[in-house]
């Protein structure tokens, strides 16, 4: 039995005497478990000529919809602005429209001096971040060489923060996209073709290898592949200060072979990067590894285009918004493919949705956890609840899902935020501008040391099979 109200008046035990005018809600058969924290969203965002669909009120709406009670989004400056104005222009954006509480990682999108100044001051009690993206990729907008890259690593250790990155060779994609569209290649099914998983790979590679000579931990954002787990793994084994893998519902609940589809719409709606894989055994290998502690957290990288938006690409894939759904799907997609198919038991589909993100982000021991002197984030889960997944019924501002049709056993009963029942018995009754900023302290001490391990099951090998490229990156009619 657990007491909870937005007051610290909380209990947690058997038998307890309960307050006069408290509300009770039996979960009798239910699973009672920490509100899903999703490490990876990006909620109004402006990229490749297009803004998002969802905004920080229709997406945080979506996340507790479907469980989750905090996300983290990312902040990300355009080259040459001040990351304390970007960041500003954030809180701005997301303050008084948040269901439910969030906080920011800061991209590293361009370096200079001033950079390292404004992560310093980021990183103080009055900003509350640490967390910093790089990009290896997007090679006209964000992406960092290897040198800034190195430097920027070695900034966040100093600082006690976190490097996370986004870890593709962007210089490849760009020779690649040249080459497949010379040849006539186009359509969306020329994204993956541009950046298959070797690209991922090498990127994860170089990425574990910077952070190394840096010193320094790392946190790779959505690792769509084997190839990039693999890396991982091997970097795992040989380095010392901690390296985290996060991976996507995207990459676990859907794949690569959309691309192929002959609608474009369709095709167009599944362009993330990096890609979803046409490799068929890609979901499976993705939701072992997480289950055996080859990878540590799923988040969704929520960041959705409308067909309209979608349509900027048409004729040349390059141009596609980047961009998918998951903050409302990524929990009930995980227990679906992860937990009913026996892979996964509860208390790991626990750690990888909500209370890893809560220790490496250093909000633990008040977010991801049921305990008494923890937020009142609380979700009572079903197992038994049946639903399809339809752009028609989800809560997302955008007009496409990539798990439509999809059927899934288990889901959010009640959804409580803070204390408030905001997910009721199924009804949605969320409050707009309910959710506060969430400061997140430096020097983590499950990313510094100090800390008990992140919950993690005893390790076993890895067993993943890559099959053999069938193109050298030259693109041939054959091979498309
Ligand atoms: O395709 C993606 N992932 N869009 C969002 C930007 C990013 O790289 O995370
Ligand atoms: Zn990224
Ligand atoms: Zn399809
Ligand atoms: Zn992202």
């Amino acid at each position: 039995m657990l007491i909870y109200s937005e007051s610290a008046y909380r209990q947690l035990g058997r038998n307890l005497i309960i307050p006069g005018g408290t509300r009770t809600i039996d979960a009798t058969g239910k699973l009672v478990m920490p509100g899903g924290i999703d490490p990876h969203t990006h909620f109004e965002l402006e990229m490749m000529g297009a803004k998002t669909a969802d905004d920080f009120y229709k997406g945080t709406r979506a996340a507790v919809a479907g469980g989750t009670t905090t996300v983290i989004d990312f902040v990300l400056p355009e080259k040459g602005q001040s990351l304390i104005e970007a960041y500003n222009n954030w809180r701005e954006k997301a303050d008084g429209k948040v269901c439910c509480d969030y906080g920011l990682h800061v991209g590293v999108t361009w370096w200079s001096p001033s950079v390292r100044k404004d992560m310093e001051k980021l990183v103080s009690e009055e900003y509350g971040v640490n967390s910093f993206k790089m990009f290896m990729a997007y090679k006209d907008a964000w992406m960092l060489n290897d040198y800034d890259l190195y430097c920027a690593i070695e900034a966040c250790a100093e600082l006690r923060a976190l490097p996370q990155v986004h870890a593709e060779n962007g210089h490849i994609i760009a020779r690649n996209t040249e080459k497949l569209l010379a040849a006539g290649v186009t359509g969306p099914e020329g994204h993956e073709k541009s950046r298959d998983e070797e690209v991922e790979g090498e990127a994860v590679n170089r990425a574990c290898v910077i952070a190394n000579q840096a010193d320094s931990p790392l946190y790779i954002v959505h690792m769509m592949s084997k190839s990039a787990v693999r890396a991982l793994q091997q970097a795992r084994s040989r380095q010392r200060p901690p390296l985290y893998g996060e991976t996507l519902a995207a990459t676990v609940g859907t794949d690569g072979t959309h691309y192929r589809n002959a609608c474009f719409r369709h095709a167009a709606a599944h362009v993330l990067s990096p890609p979803l894989r046409p490799d068929p055994s890609t979901p499976q290998a993705i939701v072992e590894a997480l289950a055996d502690d080859h990878l540590q957290l799923i988040g969704s990288d929520n960041c959705t285009f409308h067909e309209k938006d979608k349509e900027l690409g048409k004729g040349n894939f390059a141009k596609i918004p980047n961009g998918v759904n998951g903050v409302e799907d990524r929990m009930a997609i995980l227990w679906q493919k992860g937990v009913n198919t026996g892979v996964m038991d509860p208390c790991r589909f626990v750690a990888v949705t909500s209370s890893t993100a809560a220790k490496i982000f250093n909000v633990w021991p008040a977010k991801g956890r049921v305990d008494v002197n923890s937020d009142a984030d609380l979700v009572v889960w079903d197992p038994r609840q049946e639903r399809t997944i339809s752009a028609a019924t989800h809560h997302h501002a955008v007009d496409f899902n990539i798990f439509e049709g999809q059927h899934v056993v288990g889901g959010p009963q009640y959804v409580i935020v803070g204390g408030r029942v905001c997910l009721d018995d199924g009804q949605l009754r969320v409050a707009e501008g309910h959710g506060k900023f969430l400061k997140t302290p430096t020097n983590s001490p499950y990313v510094y040391g100090g800390g008990e391990e992140v919950d993690a099951p005893a390790p076993k090998p890895l067993h993943v099979e890559i099959q053999p490229r069938v193109t050298n990156g030259t693109p041939t009619p054959e091979a498309l």
